[in-house]
């Protein structure tokens, strides 16, 4: 066959598809009405498929108490004033229109915090209409839904936000969801890179008034950010907080190290709690142990100034006689050391301010040392078992 008689056939047949659709589209549309329900002249309520599809999770700000994803939701519902015969329009099967042109269900996110508006019907999503009257229409979005975190177990939880869909106003029993699976689709999910889908459901929960359908998402967030800049430095300077007491008292370091910790502290403070909702109940645990370590760390300062207060002074009669006999059992482990090496004789009855002052910096460096131990491996107990 020459490739113009091809070519002629082909741009004949397509002509009689055209054609066909044409007459289709006259005879379906003359006596449509698109704002009448498709069951407007029947009892029965319409029954709707929904089911919806998870995109991408674009991201969840705490801070307002909201979470925006990317979703579509497929829809599909019989109009049986748009079924035909296909034997009557050259076996045509299926119709694909703009979504404007049938009726369309209102849904709408109870949850949001934008604006109410009717999900999918200012853009133009194309629906399919099969012969027998099913309408397929797959509506998508950005949609933003109120979502209040919980934060006790900052930077290691897990929040749990849902959306809420419904048709506003619809009386109940003029329309039924139904949702053949309890989870959404996820195929065309896109990860997040700050949050991890853990879980995910979908069901229709019927009501008095109303039934709605409704997808909830947990995700966990990634914590990484959060201990390499915060938590990491925290306990590095939890471990060398304690230290100060090893300095020598003359250095006169001692304070100005005290104070520049417990600011550094304060920004990690500062960076925790820019990250997370003012809210008292539930407490951020981590901010917890933050101020305690905060108020340890303000202990140090203050317990350095009493070992410099003693480091000074010529005469201890006054101060603790438990303390003094620590001391000078510590000064006579010293000196008997001394003596096994044979260099030097020291009096032991004498003991100075300076004696005194060495014995109080081991003690608070030790106790210093075991509260931070303690405050963090309880924590990360803590966070172990959530
Ligand atoms: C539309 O309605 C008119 C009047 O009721 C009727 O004559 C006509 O046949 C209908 N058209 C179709 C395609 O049903
Ligand atoms: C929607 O489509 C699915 C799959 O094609 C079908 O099983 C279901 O019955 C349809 N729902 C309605 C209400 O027609
Ligand atoms: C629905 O109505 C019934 C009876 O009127 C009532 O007992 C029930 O608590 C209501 N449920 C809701 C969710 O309002």
């Amino acid at each position: 066959m020459p490739p113009f008689v091809l070519l002629f056939l082909c741009i004949w047949m397509g002509r009689a598809v055209v054609l066909g659709s044409n007459d289709i589209y006259k005879d379906l549309f003359q006596n449509y009405t698109k704002e009448l329900l498709p069951t407007w002249d029947v009892p029965t309520p319409l029954k709707l498929s929904i089911n919806a599809a998870l995109i991408s999770i674009v991201s969840f700000a705490e801070l307002e108490e909201k979470i925006i994803t990317t979703m579509s939701f497929s829809l599909n519902w019989t109009d049986s004033r748009l079924s035909w015969n296909p034997s009557l329009y050259n076996n045509i099967y299926l119709l694909t229109l703009p979504s404007h042109t049938v009726w369309l269900p209102y849904l709408h996110i109870s949850n949001s915090v934008n604006d109410v508006k009717p999900i999918g019907q200012e853009a133009n999503f194309y629906a399919i209409v099969t012969s027998p009257g099913a309408v397929y229409w797959t509506p998508g979005g950005v949609f933003e839904a109120q979502c209040a975190p919980d934060v006790s177990n900052f930077p290691f939880d897990t929040q749990f936000c849902s959306f809420t869909i419904l048709m506003w106003g619809m009386p109940a029993g003029e329309v039924e969801y139904i949702s053949n699976s309890n989870v959404p689709d996820l195929t065309y999910y896109y990860p997040n890179s700050d949050w991890t889908l853990t879980g995910t459901q979908q069901s229709v929960i019927k009501g008095n008034y109303s039934s709605t359908f409704f997808v909830g998402l947990y995700i966990k967030r990634k914590p990484t950010y959060y201990v390499v800049t915060v938590i990491l430095p925290t306990l590095m300077f939890c471990l060398m907080n304690p230290l100060i007491f090893c300095l020598p008292v003359e250095s006169g370091e001692r304070i100005s190290l005290g104070m520049t910790i417990l600011l550094a502290y304060a920004i990690f403070l500062t960076i925790v709690s820019a990250s997370i909702p003012a809210k008292s109940d539930p407490l951020c645990i981590i901010l917890l142990v933050l101020v305690l370590i905060m108020m340890i760390s303000g202990l140090i300062v203050i317990l350095t100034i009493v070992s410099s207060y003693y480091y000074y002074m010529e005469d201890i009669s006054h101060a603790n006689t438990r303390l003094r006999r620590l001391t000078s059992r510590f000064k006579q482990n010293q000196v008997e050391n001394f003596n096994e090496e044979g260099n030097k004789k020291s009096n032991l009855n004498s003991l100075s301010g300076k004696d005194l002052s060495k014995t109080l910096d081991i003690i608070f460096c030790i106790i210093s040392f075991v509260s931070f131990i303690g405050i963090l491996s309880a924590y990360f107990l803590y966070v172990l078992i959530v």
